[in-house]
C-alpha cells in the first residue's frame, strides 16, 4: 500500500536544483524546477550514479558519473524510450514536502 512520507522542507531545495535524499531506506532525487517538485527514483539505471547530484537545465538532469539525461516531471530518458526512471508523486504540505512511496 501506497503512504505519503515527508521529505524535507522545501526550502532546503532551491529553485534549478536536485537533492539526493533518503526516505524509507529509498534513495530519492528530489528536483525543483520552475513549476513544481519532481521525485525520481536517485539511483541511476546505467550504473548507479547519484542522480539527485545531477545537473539540473530546465527540466533535464543530467547524471554526473556518465551524463545520462532525463526529464525530471516523467522519468524519461531523453535518448531511449526503453529506459524510464521511476517517479513518484509528490505534494507540498504546510509543514513541508511530501512524497507518496509504493
Ligand atoms: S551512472 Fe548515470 S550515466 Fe552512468
Amino acid at each position: 500500500m501506497a503512504d505519503w512520507h515527508r521529505v524535507c522542507d522545501p526550502s532546503e531545495i532551491p529553485l534549478g536544483t536536485g537533492k539526493e535524499i533518503t526516505v524509507q531506506d529509498r534513495v530519492l532525487a528530489v528536483f525543483r524546477t520552475d513549476d513544481a517538485f519532481h521525485v525520481l527514483d536517485g539511483i541511476c539505471p546505467h550504473a548507479g550514479g547519484p542522480l539527485g547530484a545531477g545537473t539540473l537545465t530546465g527540466s533535464i538532469v543530467t547524471c554526473p558519473w556518465h551524463g545520462w539525461q532525463f526529464d525530471v516531471t516523467t522519468g524519461q530518458h531523453c535518448l531511449s524510450q526503453q529506459i524510464c526512471q521511476p517517479s513518484f508523486p509528490v505534494k507540498v504540505e504546510a509543514d513541508g514536502l511530501y512524497v507518496e512511496l509504493p
